[in-house]
């Protein structure tokens, strides 16, 4: 990682993003925006001492996780939304020969006989997603896939791909968008869920070595226990108004992990920097109740009069995603073994033309929380803005 903190052009490294984890077995299970790249990860973990206990409390598909399992140590994440934490529980999961053998006959079975559909997910304007055709035949492998055991969940894994592979939604940018309904025969439906299931149960068939635990809960009170961790490695949402909530909706309504509109506003008022549906509401009546870190009432000042329509909405939630933040690193502090480091990959954001300096504002609250070494390094350019960047903020317990 240190060539691209040195002094070589930074540039917006497509090895540096979740593209570059399509290619590496079960880190490619789906292709998810909030992913951070495995490579950044690995090199990460390469400077641990053998035996590390490992902790990512923003776990999302629980990269940092899979990686510490897969060189045998342990690994710990906690994640707030529910499907992220299943994902992440199947991809650290160890699968017995006999339940891939089982996948893949009832794969077979359920393509042969396609019968009763589920009903259609309630998603808001569900025909951008799936033509009418296409939406049906979903529905009905849907109905024909089993819905308990490990094997079950590993086609349910294989549907979510297909399900988006069919759709209309394109993951080219930082955030979805879509391109026309796509139509295909029920034929060439059958082949892609032929391959997705393939494509699973092939990465399926290598096992991690290590243990992992992902659980559900919220990094500002870290439910992990009485444990401590020597490294701490982690992407917490960035200060940019991004929903991972509005991203995961379609994966989130065919597992059933979302049943209503309303939830998802709900569970992003919850997130970290989530402003989706209620929560734009909600943050113009919140209130700081901690000291900011340094530097940011500038910058909120600044923010507030570029806009006399949203400056002050926009600075309430620069506001609270930095009060969160303050909030998790004091539920971090006794987590982490002495001499325990820290990384942390975020983007800092711009508001206006307001530079919100993420990196500086992270490192101001380290210190506040009693970690030493505060520091942070560029690691890659996110888009043709100039002045936008992921950074690796790092300290020391
Ligand atoms: C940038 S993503 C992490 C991606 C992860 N590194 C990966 O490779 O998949 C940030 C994650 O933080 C989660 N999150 C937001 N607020 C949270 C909170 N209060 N507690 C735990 N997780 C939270 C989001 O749901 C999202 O999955």
């Amino acid at each position: 990682m240190t060539g691209a903190m040195g002094g070589e052009r930074i540039g917006r490294r497509a090895e540096l993003t979740f593209r570059h984890n399509r290619e590496h077995g079960r880190h490619g299970w789906l292709r998810l925006t909030p992913a951070y790249s495995v490579r950044v990860v690995r090199d990460l973990l390469d400077e641990l001492p053998e035996g590390a206990r490992v902790l990512d409390p923003f776990s999302g598909t629980g990269t940092t996780a899979l990686c510490a399992v897969e060189r045998g140590l342990s690994g710990t994440g906690v994640e707030l939304n529910p499907f992220l934490v299943w994902l992440a529980r199947l991809k650290t999961r160890r699968f017995a020969k006999r339940t891939l053998a089982r996948a893949a006959e009832a794969a077979t079975e359920a393509l042969e006989g396609l019968g009763e559909p589920v009903p259609a997910p309630p998603i808001h304007n569900v025909e951008r997603w799936w033509a009418a055709p296409v939406l049906d035949w979903l529905c009905r492998l849907k109905g024909a896939l089993p819905t308990r055991g490990a094997h079950a969940e590993l086609l349910e894994l294989a549907f979510c791909r297909t399900m988006i592979a069919l759709s209309g939604a394109a993951f080219d940018h930082p955030s979805m968008s879509f391109k026309e309904a796509k139509s295909h025969t029920d034929a060439q439906a059958r082949a892609r869920f032929e391959d997705d299931v393939r494509a699973v149960l092939e990465a399926a068939a290598t096992n991690p070595a290590g243990k992992a635990r992902i659980v559900h809960g919220d990094a500002r009170a870290l439910p992990v226990g009485d444990v401590e961790f020597d490294a701490v490695i982690t992407s917490p949402p960035y200060p940019n108004r991004m929903s991972y909530v509005r991203e995961l909706r379609p994966y989130m309504y065919w597992t059933g992990h979302l049943k209503v509109a309303r939830d998802a506003g709900e569970l992003d008022w919850d997130a970290i920097g989530g402003t989706w549906g209620v929560a734009t509401s909600r943050l113009k009546h919140w209130e700081r109740s901690r000291p900011r870190p340094r530097g940011l009432g500038k910058v909120l000042g600044e923010i507030r009069r570029a806009s006399d329509k949203n400056g002050a909405l926009l600075a309430n939630y620069v506001d609270r995603y930095f009060e969160d933040i303050d909030q998790h690193l004091e539920a971090l502090r006794p987590r982490v073994a002495a001499g325990g480091t820290l990384a942390y990959v975020i983007g800092n954001a711009s508001f206006y033309g307001v530079l919100v300096p993420a990196e500086k504002l992270f490192e101001s609250l380290m210190r506040r929380h009693g970690f030493h070494d505060a520091r942070s390094a560029i690691l890659r350019k996110r888009n043709s803005k100039k002045e936008l960047y992921e950074l690796l903020v790092s300290a020391r317990g």
